[in-house]
């Protein structure tokens, strides 16, 4: 086990803060999560699919409806399909397993037609959305899991690029959705990866009520919100968060330019900056999520 004050100091960047909890291995993976971008070709121990399986389904589920479903892709040809819809990434090529996790609607809807019963309440984006939760609870129980045998994994998002390519590379009925893919596989030594520093608890952590910065209004001379909120200590903790991630960058030898903040604007500046997913609404729309 690492000591919990070097782990929080690489989650944090230099400052950190005193922990007075009883430390155990489960924290100590969790706290060492970092995605793994290179695999060795080793395949996996029998049984391991299945145990990473039984840990997703056992998270919580909504209801106990159990609305999500993982296809579990092995074969190289289908592999590469899957890595051309994604943004070509070389990893879902490599990785000896290749977990897709899905919102699983059908299931309902056939248990329903099949009693001659409404499902209307499918239709809705409570139900889309119920689903996806449940799809990424289960896969974060099953990395979890993976992580504590030793496994790398990396989440692919980029599974949504193409989604009815997807489905049909994947068979899937309609009311089902790719979610996101996980990598699995161990992790190649060469290309070991670092544990990467998240933002300042002062940002993320609020006590109570949500904290939103107030500048004052000297004509008022009281209190008045900013227009995009900013929550109190913002400002400093992501400062003190682009100059720990510069750091990183340059460490890693990562090829961003600017900070978290500038790489981060980017992500987010246009519909084009979504890769095509600024139609998600219509790809649902074709696999049979209406999203009333
Ligand atoms: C839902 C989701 C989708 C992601 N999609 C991708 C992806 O398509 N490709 C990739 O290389 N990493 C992907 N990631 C990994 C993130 O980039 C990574 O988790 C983040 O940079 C933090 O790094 P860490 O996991 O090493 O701590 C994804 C992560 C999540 C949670």
């Amino acid at each position: 086990m690492t000591h919990p004050t070097e782990l929080l100091r690489h989650r944090y960047g230099l400052d950190t803060f005193d922990i007075d909890v009883p430390w155990n291995d489960f924290l100590n993976n969790l706290l060492s999560h970092r995605s793994i971008r290179a695999y060795l070709p080793n395949p996996l121990p029998p049984g391991t699919l299945e145990i990473l399986v039984a840990a997703a389904q056992s998270a919580s589920t909504s209801s106990n409806l159990q609305t999500w479903s993982v296809v579990a892709v092995e074969d190289p040809n289908r592999k590469e399909k899957l890595s051309e819809l994604a943004g070509n990434q070389a990893h879902i090529r490599q990785c000896p397993l290749f977990l897709v996790w899905l919102a699983d609607l059908a299931r309902l809807t056939h248990i329903a037609e099949s009693r001659g019963l409404p499902h209307e309440g499918l239709d809705y984006l409570e139900m889309f959305l119920m689903a996806t939760i449940d799809a990424a609870l289960a896969a974060q129980n099953a990395t979890a899991a993976a992580e504590s045998l030793g496994l790398g994994t990396v989440y692919i998002g980029a599974i949504r690029n193409r989604p009815e390519d997807v489905a049909e590379v994947l068979n899937l009925p309609p009311h089902v959705f790719a979610v996101f893919g996980l990598c699995l596989g161990y992790p190649d030594p060469i290309h070991a990866a670092a544990i990467k520093p998240r933002l300042p608890q002062s940002v993320v952590l609020h006590r109570e009520t949500y904290q939103i910065a107030e500048s004052v209004d000297a004509s008022l001379a009281r209190p008045v919100r900013a227009s995009a909120a900013s929550t109190s200590g913002e400002e400093e903790g992501i400062a003190h968060y682009n100059e720990v991630m510069k750091a990183f960058y340059t460490n890693q030898q990562m090829n961003i330019s600017g900070d978290w903040a500038e790489h981060s604007v980017k992500r987010i500046a246009f519909a084009e900056s979504l890769s095509g997913r600024d139609r998600l609404r219509e790809a649902l729309n074709n696999l049979g999520f209406p999203l009333r």
